[in-house]
């Protein structure tokens, strides 16, 4: 077994996948065949369910398993108002992992899906937070710094690794934001992550199925492109979104503002224009990755398109973190 490979163990065993590397969860993206794809290449992939019903995920797990028997998670935002169908469905087709997003879960949620026998992960964005959840009794945690793509907390991946990692120990914790090299890898898991997710480089590689156009746009954009736009007002509270600055960043500020507007004349109340502004991202993205409408549609991206220059295979992606883990441990 090499160093990377031992280091890997325990997070691998976890998952039930050959690396410990999770493809994240991607709305849109993350469909039946860049998961199962991920899943035949020893990185366990997370389904998106994003918005969607009990029917519609009872149809990609079917079509993910129809093209993998290995293990794959699926990722229920905790506000979808069919939380307790999308869990049964998981249950129904024995989905080993439940990656638990978008809010946090409270025990009963947690209770439920332990008893399909499905093992519950979820994120945290302090100590505090962190302890509770594993109290509650999820078996893994994802710490995600606000260099990642999509919705992202308000502190860096270092701040949460000294944080919440160096503090938790004996918890099993998966690292994920602005993470793809194997020296990363490797340095994290020697800090005691069990794992690793990354996100935007599998939106951009071969076998994601995010169209041509938008994926060219993420290998010509830099990392100080991958913006989050302003917050208009403390009282309106968003979910900030790290994308690419084009027309839809601009457009979700007017929206934002024309929401808040609405908020404040009593026209509308909180959680509705809140949902809103989250229908206007999860539209905006749908339009970016299957029409290829790089302009008006959402560019959801991690800081580390910086360093993601072109199409590349998922072995092509495994094999060099995998090697660059290799000798950066074997000169220690
Ligand atoms: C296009 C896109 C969509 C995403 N959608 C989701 C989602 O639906 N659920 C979720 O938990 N995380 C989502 N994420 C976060 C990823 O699962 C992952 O944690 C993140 O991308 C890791 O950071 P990185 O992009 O720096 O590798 C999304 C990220 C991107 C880039």
């Amino acid at each position: 077994m090499t160093k990377i490979q031992q280091l890997m163990k325990r997070g691998s065993e976890i998952l039930g996948s050959k690396y410990a590397i999770m493809g994240g969860a991607m709305t849109w993206v993350s469909e039946s065949n860049l998961v199962a794809a991920l899943a035949n290449n020893g990185v366990f992939g997370v389904l998106a369910s994003g918005a969607m019903n009990g029917d519609l995920l009872k149809n990609e797990i079917e079509a993910t398993q129809s093209k993998t028997s290995h293990n794959f998670g699926v990722n229920i935002i905790v506000m979808n108002p069919a939380l307790q169908d999308l869990i049964d469905v998981c249950g129904e087709h024995k989905v080993s992992h439940v990656v638990l997003a978008g809010g946090l879960p409270d025990k009963a949620t947690i209770d439920k899906i332990h008893s399909y026998g499905i093992q519950v992960m979820a994120f945290a964005p302090t100590l505090a937070i962190a302890r509770r959840l594993f109290k509650q009794g999820i078996d893994a945690l994802i710490l995600e710094g606000s260099e990642a793509g999509g919705h992202v907390g308000t502190l860096s991946t270092m701040i949460l690794i000294q944080d919440i990692l160096l503090n938790l120990k004996e918890y099993p914790i998966f690292v994920a934001g602005g993470i793809l090299r194997g020296e990363i890898i490797a340095s994290l898991l020697q800090l005691g992550a069990v794992g690793c997710q990354l996100g935007t480089v599998f939106a951009c590689c071969r076998e994601s199925q995010m169209h041509p156009e938008c994926k060219k746009a993420y290998f010509k954009a830099n990392g100080r492109n991958a913006v989050v736009p302003v917050q208009l007002d403390k009282k309106f509270q968003i979910a900030p979104v790290r994308a690419l600055e084009n027309r839809a960043t601009d457009e979700f500020v007017e929206r934002q503002r024309e929401v808040l507007r609405k908020f404040e004349n009593g026209e509308v109340e909180l959680v509705n224009g809140k949902l809103s502004l989250e229908h206007f991202w999860a539209g905006a993205l749908r339009r970016a990755v299957q029409e290829g409408d790089v302009d008006r549609g959402s560019l959801m991206s991690g800081q580390i398109v910086e360093i993601i220059r072109e199409e590349r295979s998922i072995e092509e992606i495994v094999n060099t973190i995998l090697s660059e883990a290799e000798e950066f441990l074997s000169k220690l």
